[in-house]
């Protein structure tokens, strides 16, 4: 037998606590696994920033980036990784180079989901371009944006096109209202969005591989309080179509991890903001939700690096849209597009590596979210962000909530065992 080590990179920006969970967990695994005609054991490491080759070889079999989208080395770094050496990278980074909030709109629109109505405005502000002027004056039509507005409907969001963190989003009730928001925008590319009024449930699904957690949020409250702790939210079949719909979502795009909001109004959910392929994964925002998609990260992880799982460059649309075309209720289409997603994400396969190499992942994350290690992970995070005299107030809060998670985990793990 051959004996080999995978090496996972982890491409960090101001990631603190997930990392070091990440490891720990990783290392108490103590995984050796037999697969094929070898025995496999794992290394992590975090990717150092530094000049490169464009020919050196990578030494990672896979990499959990969290720096694409915005730092562009190491964008470089991953894409030349994937062409030379096959590296495996979680999230396609030409997926996200290329994919921004406007294009998922529009291609989850083909694809049937109730996405809000929603139009694209030329920007308040000509980009800095020599010909920026004469091609505006030639070509750009005036006009009269209270048209927009009212052919989407008061009250609506005027929010950018390539969105990210609540940057620029404005709720606005009149004509007077979307000017001012307009005039404030610039030189940014904006959207104007039909507003999902009276929704009666708010979600949050984040889908790691095949693994879909579906979370209640609320996006009135404080940061450290959106992602509400609650059980019976929704029931069976709605569970199911948020699962399918995250799936859909990934799939389309080649996003391994990626989160999608939904607001549900009249019984129908209405996805409104799914391209964050870098989204939050901090203990401080996902407090009692954290273990568990950690652990999600953890098994996805280690299956794409024992089996070499290789990226797809190309994304390959059409059979979604063969899909599409069939004369089939929209919620059998949607579980259409899932299988398809299922089955590039080889949901068997992997359920048969955790089964049979992961079995003691629940245990041992369960022990490490209990011990004064993680403890020290959750300070060194709410230290990073909070004010000095709010640290150890915060650092119980999230603490008492991961607390609250092993309590539930254990039971549920004697309920499986019992
Ligand atoms: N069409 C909409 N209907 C209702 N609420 C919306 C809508 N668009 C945005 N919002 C609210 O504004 C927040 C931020 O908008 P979002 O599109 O998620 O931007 P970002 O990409 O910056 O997170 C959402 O979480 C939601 O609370
Ligand atoms: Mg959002």
């Amino acid at each position: 037998m051959q004996r080999s080590t995978r090496l996972i990179g982890l491409s960090l920006g101001a990631d603190i606590c997930w990392p070091g969970a990440y490891e720990q967990i990783i290392r108490k695994l103590n995984l050796e696994l037999t697969l094929g005609d070898e025995v496999i054991d794992f290394a992590v490491e975090r990717v150092k920033v530094e000049p490169f080759s464009l020919q050196q070889p990578c030494r990672y079999d896979m990499v959990l980036d969290r720096l694409t989208h915005w730092f562009h080395t190491s964008r470089e770094w991953i894409k030349k990784s994937v062409i030379m050496d096959s590296l495996y990278v979680l999230n396609n980074p030409w997926a996200i180079q290329s994919m921004e909030k406007h294009t998922t709109y529009c291609a989850m629109m083909k694809l049937g989901l109730p996405v809000p109505e929603t139009w694209m405005l030329p920007p308040k502000t000509g980009p800095e371009h020599e010909d920026s002027n004469q091609m505006m004056q030639q070509y750009g039509k005036l006009f009269d944006l209270n048209t927009v507005g009212e052919a989407v409907g008061y009250p609506n969001f005027i929010k950018p096109y390539d969105g990210g963190g609540w940057r620029g989003v404005s709720r606005v009730k009149s004509g007077g209202d979307l000017k001012a928001a307009y005039d404030a925008s610039a030189q940014s590319v904006m959207h104007v969005q039909e507003s999902i009024e009276g929704y009666d449930l708010f979600v949050r699904t984040v889908g790691i591989g095949p693994q879909v957690e579906v979370m209640r949020y609320d996006p009135t409250a404080p940061l450290h309080a959106r992602y509400v702790v609650d059980f019976f939210f929704t029931n069976g079949p709605e569970w199911k179509y948020l699962v399918d719909q995250m799936l859909t979502i990934n799939g389309f795009f080649g996003w391994d991890f990626n989160s999608c909001e939904s607001l549900r109004r009249d019984g129908v959910f209405h996805p409104i903001d799914f391209a964050n392929a870098c989204p939050d994964f901090q203990v401080t925002s996902l407090h009692f939700h954290w273990p568990a998609l950690v652990k999600n990260m953890i098994r996805w992880s280690l299956f794409c690096a024992a089996t070499k799982r290789k990226v797809s460059p190309n994304l390959s649309w059409e059979p979604y849209f063969e899909v599409a075309r069939r004369d089939l209720p929209f919620r059998e289409r949607l579980a259409g597009y899932a299988d398809i997603t299922r089955e590039r994400m080889q949901v068997d396969a992997f359920r048969e590596f955790c089964d049979t190499h992961l079995s003691h992942v629940d245990e041992v994350a369960l022990e490490f979210f209990g011990s004064p290690a993680c403890k020290a992970l959750v300070h060194a995070k709410v230290s990073a962000l909070y004010p000095a005299h709010e640290i150890e107030k915060f650092t119980e809060h999230f603490w008492g909530l991961i607390q609250f998670w092993c309590k539930t985990e254990a039971d549920r793990m004697s309920r499986s065992t019992g």
